[in-house]
């Protein structure tokens, strides 16, 4: 196989999904990190936008954070300022948040950072000519447009974006004539006795912006073999590289792994299965196998998610350019420990506990972005527990055209 980079091809993008093809097909044996000119080249991103980000189903909220009726949270994907909304009728939709007249942004203008990004409103006011719109889209008001011959307030909606709701994830998909289904089968069935419906956010890091390409994120998200690199000190005790099972399902779009916890931070034992460590109590119903590890998810290419026996961890990574993406750590615990005793400080400990894993992962994924235009950034191997790397590879081959 001959690398990207030295092929003598004007289209570099084809050249590039060619060889994601050909080594998304390789055994996992012989599998090989991505080509990374896919982790900067500008073009090769836009062909990602078009038939991953704005074809495929994206995880982009949860339904909490728009609690009550009339709660905003804006959302930009892939270059689409969005926002979800929960309407008079408690339904959650998520709009464009184009203004139907010339296009501002509704959540531009005058307002503050705060209200820019959320809020609980009666309605939607653009801010440059003041055109209203209820929370269900519809448009409500347009100073003066009667004086439009045959204007039709009814046809000047917001556009509506098409949305689900699974487990109090809102996903989207940009296309609404979209061939691909919205499926989570696989997810809740490896989730087990875990509905994350009845869970909540209690926490958040808001990481922000940083320069390192989505597909870095997910990698890092979703392989255990640096728990002896980077976290050598903070994970490897907690999950053992030895005890982390992964799933063997080899389809293109979905990956798991069991992070069992290791003998010396077990808090017990129940069935032959050691328990995980917790920093508030397990949520009930959760069998003893389930307390003995906390499951690392994937749906690519956006949903990423570690559901533990007292704390979820719902990572929201979505890409802002070729070279970098936007990152926020959710903690989502169950409703029923909502204020159980010493809960924020519980919680501020966990927070703590992840931010320093946080600062060391965003380190590497900063340090594999530095190198990706190298000339030598070539050649490199995957070893068996970076599966979820090749499976990504799959998954890209799967949706970008050769
Ligand atoms: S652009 Fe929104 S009212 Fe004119
Ligand atoms: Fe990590």
């Amino acid at each position: 196989m001959t690398e990207v980079l030295s092929r003598p091809t004007a289209n570099v993008v084809q050249a590039l999904v060619q060889q994601i093809h050909e080594q998304a097909a390789l055994p996992l044996e012989e599998s090989r990190p991505l080509p990374t000119r896919a982790y900067w080249d500008p073009e090769y991103y836009e062909y990602e936008l078009e038939h991953i980000f704005r074809k495929d189903w994206i995880c982009i909220a949860r339904v909490e954070e728009v609690p009550d009726k009339g709660s905003y949270r804006a959302i930009d994907l892939a270059g689409e300022p969005l926002m979800v909304v929960r309407g008079n009728d408690d339904q959650v939709r998520v709009f464009s948040r184009v203004c139907r007249h010339r296009y501002a942004d509704l959540m531009g203008g005058e307002r503050s950072e705060e209200e820019r990004i959320s809020g609980c409103v009666a309605r939607f006011e653009c801010p440059y000519h003041a055109w209203i719109y209820r929370l269900d889209g519809s448009l409500l008001s347009a100073p003066e447009m009667s004086a439009r011959p045959g204007f039709d307030r009814a046809a000047h909606g917001l556009r509506e974006i098409r949305s689900e709701i699974w487990q109090g994830f809102v996903f989207v998909n940009l296309d609404a004539d979209t061939d691909i289904p919205f499926d989570m089968s696989l997810v809740a069935e490896t989730q087990g006795g875990y509905d994350l419906t009845d869970w909540q956010i209690a926490s958040v890091i808001d990481w922000g912006e940083s320069k390192v390409n989505w597909k870095i994120v997910v990698e890092n998200f979703l392989e255990v073999y640096h728990h002896i690199g980077i976290h050598k000190n903070v994970l490897q005790p907690l999950w053992r590289l030895g005890r982390c099972e992964q799933g063997h399902h080899t389809g293109s779009d979905f990956y798991y792994a069991r992070m069992m916890a290791g003998p010396d931070v077990a808090i017990g034992e129940e069935d032959g299965h050691l328990l995980h460590p917790l920093f508030l109590p397990a949520k009930t119903g959760l069998s003893a196998f389930e307390r003995s590890h906390t499951l690392l998810l994937s749906k690519f290419p956006a949903y990423l998610c570690a559901p533990g026996p007292d704390i979820t961890f719902w990572f929201r990574s979505l890409p802002t350019g070729p070279e970098t993406h936007r990152l926020e750590i959710h903690f989502l615990v169950p409703n029923e420990h909502l204020g159980a005793e010493d809960f924020e400080a519980k919680i501020q400990e966990a927070t703590e506990f992840l931010r320093v894993v946080q600062t060391q992962d965003a380190s590497v994924n900063e340090a594999v972005q530095a190198s990706a235009r190298s000339k030598y950034a070539t050649g490199g191997v995957l070893q068996a527990h970076e599966q979820p790397l090749w499976q990504l590879q799959k998954y890209l081959a799967s949706r970008l055209p050769a």
